[in-house]
């Protein structure tokens, strides 16, 4: 397919590297990736894992084994950022060591001109630094990088089309995640996102159902589908709930899950296709940010406080057993009590099952940065403290609730206590129950006997 021009004119570095590896480093080098931030870096890695696996490095998670380490990164707070500096930092030692090893940084951290500037000029042994839209050149990158032994910096942004045929290498889970769009309009004045991912880009529907099909014949039993605002998937005149009900027709026994939804494109017709196509899982991720209709204004949301309750009522009353779960920003800039207290009243009324929150990180280059914020840290961590207490006694009731209920759940994870293993329901709900990692992958009925400091259930069946 005529998309796929971009990996191909790559093939040729890959078949160069393979032969060059080896002798470069003496014996088959091993990469160890790190991933920070959002599901899309954690499918990008993925990518990563495959282009490197192609090019013969073998895997190892130990950095003082690692030939090659490479950083995929965030830059949604400042905090994701230092945390990566800090980190980056640290690895001066084995580099000195090994002077063979290869760093490199990559991801929305890396896109942005600011961190090349500073990685160039006080970060020496970092020798590869490449933003989101160079992924697909790595094998070009890391040959530029052997052959001329200088530092590579490549954040050309100026090839958005979608790199397809990139191989994916994925942790052999049962949990997969498939991007069908990338990028995002929206410029919400607090965000960094649009700025290191470009605009939005949505993938042709095969594409997605090709790998669709290949997650679940791998073993996928619980997929989700990416994007940083799914309802404004568009491919020739396919819209989102269409794609739900495409993938959902698929065979297999699967939860078909996606996020995030941004609320001004949550469509009647997504709240229906949620509530009819069997396999999507009752859950919803709609982040409202604020309670305030003038914050949300302020942080270009588009819409009110009034509207986001009235879309949430519609998809409780649509969809039976539906669970909701939202991000929420503190302390944005001009942010008074009043309108923290909108924000409080939101989440009281709401009742979500959980809630990603965050004090408000200014992101250079943002217009957010640039707003008078007179409110200081510790007001800001107090209303934060507040906001958690109040979600933590919605969680503790709602726990109350589920015993004696019965559930299916994907066994997912091992359990916090010895002995027990944990799954989610298709409403997102996590549960731990006794067993052993033999149940991993497998689909199980439960009923709740006890939400104390989790919640505990019992097997009455295997699927
Ligand atoms: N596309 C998604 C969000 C991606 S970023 C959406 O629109 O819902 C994930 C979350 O990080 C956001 O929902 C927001 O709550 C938070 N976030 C983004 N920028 C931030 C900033 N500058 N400071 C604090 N939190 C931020
Ligand atoms: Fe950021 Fe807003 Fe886009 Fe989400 S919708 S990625 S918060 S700009
Ligand atoms: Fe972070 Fe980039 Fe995701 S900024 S939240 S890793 S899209």
């Amino acid at each position: 397919m005529s998309d796929d021009v971009l990996y191909t004119e790559q093939k040729q570095y890959v078949g160069l590297l393979k032969n060059m590896i080896t002798p470069h480093f003496g014996h088959t080098p091993k990469a160890c990736i790190i991933t920070y931030g959002c599901q899309q870096n954690v499918s990008d890695s993925e990518r990563i894992r495959g282009i490197l696996d192609d090019i013969g490095f073998e895997f190892t998670e130990d950095k003082a084994s690692a030939d090659f380490i490479i950083f995929n990164t965030c830059a949604v707070r400042e905090h994701a950022q230092d945390r990566v500096f800090g980190n980056v930092g640290a690895l001066k030692n084995l580099k000195r060591k090994n002077p063979n090893l290869i760093v490199a940084l990559c991801g929305c951290m890396a896109q942005q001109e600011s961190v090349k500037e500073r990685i160039k000029n006080s970060f020496s042994f970092v020798d590869l630094l490449f933003g989101t839209f160079a992924l697909y050149r790595l094998p070009q990158n890391i040959y530029k990088l052997l052959k001329d032994n200088h530092r590579v910096f490549d954040i050309d942004d100026s090839i958005s089309d979608i790199p397809e045929g990139v191989p994916a290498k994925r942790d052999g889970t049962f949990k997969g995640w498939l991007p069908i769009m990338y990028g995002c309009n929206n410029f919400c004045t607090y965000c960094i996102v649009p700025y290191v991912r470009g605009r939005e880009r949505s993938r042709s529907v095969e594409r997605i159902v090709d790998d669709a099909k290949k997650l679940i014949a791998d073993g996928c039993k619980d997929i989700t589908l990416l994007g940083q605002n799914v309802n404004s998937y568009n491919y020739n005149g396919t819209d989102f709930p269409d794609l739900l009900k495409i993938i959902n027709d698929l065979e297999g026994d699967f939860v078909l899950r996606f996020m995030t939804s941004h609320p001004k494109d949550c469509s009647d017709k997504l709240i229906c296709a949620v509530r009819d196509c069997q396999k999507v899982a009752k859950h919803i991720h709609l982040p409202f940010q604020s309670g305030s209709t003038k914050i949300l204004k302020a942080m270009n949301r588009r819409y009110t406080k009034e509207q986001y309750l009235s879309l949430i009522k519609k998809a409780y009353d649509t969809i039976p057993g539906l669970t909701v779960t939202s991000d929420i920003i503190v302390g944005f800039p001009g942010e008074t009590y009043e309108d923290f207290l909108e924000t409080i009243d939101v989440v009281k009324k709401v009742k979500f099952l959980s809630l990603f929150t965050f004090i408000f990180s200014p992101r250079p280059g943002t217009p957010a940065a640039e707003m008078d914020d007179p409110v200081d840290k510790e007001t800001k961590g107090e209303r934060f403290t507040q906001l958690l207490k109040v979600q933590s006694e919605i969680s503790d009731n709602f726990n109350k609730t589920l015993i004696g209920k019965k559930f299916r759940v994907l066994c997912d994870e091992s359990g916090r206590k010895e002995g027990y293993m944990a799954g989610h329901t298709s409403s997102n709900i996590c549960l731990e129950f006794k067993g052993d990692t033999s149940l991993l992958g497998k689909f199980l009925n439960v009923e709740v006997i006890q939400t104390d400091n989790d919640i505990s259930a019992i097997i009455l069946e295997e699927q």
